[in-house]
């Protein structure tokens, strides 16, 4: 049986920090609104010179550097993002030039699922031998889809990058991954293509409250189907390490799996939502910070725009 097994991660956060300070001087809104609806303090702007690319290969550097590995080494790119450099070329193709090696490389978009789209992709390649270090990148600029006049938008969302390197293991890695997409939801949140329309720039719009009750249904379910899969209790979760939406989703998850959030990565009220990267933001967050420790089971898990949804189940 092989296994991939994360053997490195890394993160990066753009230097500029935008907090609910900030933002009270141009909304109708206040820091003691924000904190309360959605636990988020402040979130990271990217430079406008700065790419997803720029911030993915950022992460990269750091994962490889953790993992001890060479970028030679690394025989395929997975990167999760909404907000690629480009149409096209792939930004995993950026990233790939950036680091200066050759392997195939690609971008997935599953909006705020993405990262665990892009770890069940990996973890199928490895399964199969065809691959045996893979670099997934989870990396978003939100900044560049929010409107910053829009009170509902403008406080959630951050930039960021994080990436893990996954490597074909004998030793437990990945356990499980399930990943579920829903498209009849689309409109209640999604990006429309705005730009033909004078004066206009494409920009996320979202029914906030009925995407909240949806994510919190289907991150309970999706928790079940996880350990079931696994033939697991919830006592067997050392760490739950989720996509930061609202730090009420989180909470809904903690009690759902009967556990103190204090078995929770938080990351959400100094990054808000960094969509695709935020799952591997904490992943970093976690490890580097000591709580995380190897042998540990840990439960990835994450909902965004399509609907998707979806988790992974990982011996660290
Ligand atoms: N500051 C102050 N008031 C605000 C506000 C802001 N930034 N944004 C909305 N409001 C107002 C609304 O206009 C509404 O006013 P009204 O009662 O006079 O009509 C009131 O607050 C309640 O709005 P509602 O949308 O019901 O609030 P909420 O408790 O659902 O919180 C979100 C809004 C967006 C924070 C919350 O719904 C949420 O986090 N949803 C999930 C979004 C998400 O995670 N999306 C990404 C998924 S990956």
């Amino acid at each position: 049986m092989i296994y991939s097994k994360i053997i490195g991660t890394g993160s990066y956060l753009p230097k500029k920090i935008l907090t609910n300070k900030d933002l009270e001087a141009s909304l109708d809104t206040s820091d003691d609104w924000i904190t309360s609806r959605t636990g988020i303090k402040e979130r990271h702007i990217a430079d406008p010179n700065e790419n997803t690319s720029d911030l993915a290969y950022e992460a990269s550097l750091e994962a490889i550097k953790s993992a001890n590995i060479d970028a030679s080494d690394i025989d395929l790119i997975i990167l999760a993002t909404t907000t690629p450099d480009k149409v096209f070329p792939s930004t995993a193709c950026t990233v790939q030039s950036k680091l200066n090696i050759s392997c195939p490389a690609f971008d997935i978009q599953a909006v705020c699922t993405g990262f665990i789209y892009a770890l069940s992709i990996a973890d199928k390649f490895m399964k199969t031998n065809a691959a045996k270090n893979v670099l997934v990148i989870g990396a978003d600029r939100m900044s560049s889809i929010t409107d910053y006049t829009d009170r509902t938008n403008a406080i959630l969302w951050g930039d960021g990058a994080g990436a893990v390197i996954l490597s074909a293991s004998k030793d437990p890695g990945i356990l499980s991954t399930h990943i579920h997409a829903d498209g009849k939801h689309e409109n209640l949140l999604h990006v429309p293509r705005n730009k033909k329309e004078k004066g206009k720039s494409d920009a996320i719009e979202m029914q906030g409250n009925q995407v909240f009750k949806f994510a919190v249904n289907t991150l309970d379910q999706i928790v079940d189907e996880t350990l079931l899969a696994n033939n697991l209790s919830k006592s067997d979760i050392d760490w739950v390490v989720p996509h930061q939406a609202n730090i009420r989703i989180l909470e809904a998850t903690a009690k759902k799996l009967e556990m103190s959030m204090s078995k929770v990565i938080v990351t959400i009220d100094r990054h808000g939502n960094t969509s695709a990267a935020s799952i591997p933001l904490a992943m970093d967050e976690g490890v580097k910070s000591g709580k995380i420790q190897p042998n540990q089971t840990i439960l990835m898990e994450a909902f965004g725009g399509g609907f998707t949804w979806g988790s992974a189940l990982i011996k660290y």
